[in-house]
């Protein structure tokens, strides 16, 4: 078993952990569902998700890829061999190749404004009279950066590259190198962020909404909906933390790696918050939707042409949102790219190159469904809202679900314990209150969020 690749220092793996788990979850989702909940009193739900079930359930992918040095497919069948228990992992596989197929299209246009926003082609023809009208303008921008079909797909493919270059680099070389390099770089421009929005005239007001807890908010469809966005940052359920963790040296302390985790992914989602909180508030744009694209690609655009230097913000920022994209993108690459190699036996470069290039084709279909492909319709849904909505809503916590029976049900008791305490050689405080949750908790509300989503 020590032949199997491993991280190689404890900074890096947290690094890499941290690289998968914060993304367009935090930086995109989180503003637009905190906005949907409430704000503050959403915020403390999603804080205490992370905290209370996010952590255990963590650590029941960890104990499962680390113990077994497996990809996630191989991490069901060690123990239980000839028993279905590989259908979760597959799914698991299965979950994170069609989150590639259209997370790949996001990091496209993550990559393109980045390019328009360096070139200064995002704001040419924006001038001072036209800035009410900014949002026609900016809307006009995603329309012609997204919504046709040349350019979007010349950045997919840009992406491809970009992602395949750093996956053929391998574990250490690949992404444990660039993450030690691009996670510190994403936590100063996010700072630097902060600092500008909360220096705007009325930047309180935003604070205020965003920190200060109004409980009369908080319904049942607020509390799922917390549980679903902490489940989604932390990267739960995707075979990720199985595939990472298989990497994971055997001394490496498993609780405390979730903690740090989880601590840094909630840090980035509150800093993103005082960034789009008080700007929006500043400026008035509280109005405006911060929904799906139009946050990232209208709403915050319209800002950056509101302060002086828009282009440098606006680069910083897109620089931030494409470090956070390709390092949550390899992350769910290489769930496939260790089936491949562990399952089949390919080599690396033949694994990496069995993922990534049939994604030439299949993230295409998703970027066409803004443009031509607009009509073609999967259970009514375009190509790109499918595979979203059949993975995460799905898939996702079929799998967590299944991860929390088998690691807390199935395996013995022990297995778990052992895990967590290296072989009884560290002390785990986190021990049994997660044997508990993994147990109980988590499966009972991961099942009542499925039965919810579907009423
Ligand atoms: N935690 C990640 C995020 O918040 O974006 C989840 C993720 C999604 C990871 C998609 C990787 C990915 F491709």
């Amino acid at each position: 078993m020590s032949s199997k690749t491993e991280f190689a220092s404890k900074i890096g793996l947290v690094a890499a952990t941290v690289g998968s788990a914060v993304g367009l979850g935090n930086i995109w989702r989180f503003p637009a569902v905190t906005q949907e909940g409430g704000g503050s009193a959403f915020l403390l739900l999603y804080v205490l998700c992370v905290l209370l079930l996010g952590i255990p359930v963590m650590l029941a992918e960890f104990s499962l890829g680390r113990g077994t040095k497996s990809d996630s497919i191989g991490a069901f069948r060690k123990y239980t061999p000839g028993k279905p228990w590989w259908i979760v992992g597959a799914l698991a596989v299965l979950a994170s190749y069609l989150i590639l197929c259209f997370y790949t299209v996001v990091e496209g246009w993550t990559l393109e404004y980045l390019f328009e926003s360096i070139t200064g082609g995002l704001f040419s023809g924006l001038g001072d009279a036209d800035i009410a009208e900014s949002r026609a303008f900016f809307g006009g921008r995603m329309e012609e950066y997204v919504c046709s079909d040349l350019r979007p797909l010349i950045f997919v493919f840009v992406a491809i590259i970009v992602n395949m270059a750093v996956l053929l680099g391998g574990v250490q070389k690949g992404i444990e190198r660039l993450s030690n390099v691009l996670m510190p770089v994403l936590f100063v421009i996010l700072a630097v962020l902060m600092g500008v929005s909360l220096t705007l005239p009325d930047a309180s007001e935003g604070v205020s909404y965003f920190l200060s807890p109004d409980f009369s908010k908080v319904t049942p469809k607020v509390v799922f909906s917390a549980l679903g966005q902490a489940f989604f940052s932390l990267s739960l359920g995707m075979g990720i933390l199985i595939t990472y963790s298989s990497y994971y040296p055997k001394d490496t302390r498993l609780a405390r790696t979730s903690v740090i985790v989880a601590v840094l992914s909630l840090l980035v989602a509150v800093m993103v918050g005082l960034v789009i909180f008080p700007a929006v508030k500043s400026f008035g744009l509280d109005d405006e939707s911060l929904q799906g694209a139009t946050l990232v690609f209208v709403t915050l655009p319209e800002i950056f042409a509101r302060l002086p230097l828009p282009q440098l913000w606006s680069a910083l920022f897109f620089v931030l949102l494409a470090v956070a994209a390709v390092t949550s993108c390899i992350s769910i690459a290489e769930v496939s790219v260790a089936t491949l190699q562990d399952r089949c036996h390919l080599s690396r470069t033949k694994a990496v190159l069995c993922v990534m290039l049939p994604l030439t084709v299949l993230s295409a279909l998703p970027s066409l469904s803004f443009g031509s492909l607009e009509g073609l319709k999967i259970f009514g849904m375009t190509v790109f809202d499918f595979l979203d909505n059949f993975s995460t809503n799905i898939l996702l916590p079929i799998v967590s679900f299944g991860v929390c029976l088998y690691v807390g049900h199935v395996l013995p008791k022990s297995y778990l314990h052992d895990e967590l305490t290296n072989n009884g050689t560290v002390r785990s405080p986190l021990n049994s209150v997660s044997a508990f949750v993994i147990r109980w908790l988590a499966p009972v509300l991961i099942a009542l969020v499925f039965i919810y989503d579907f009423l």
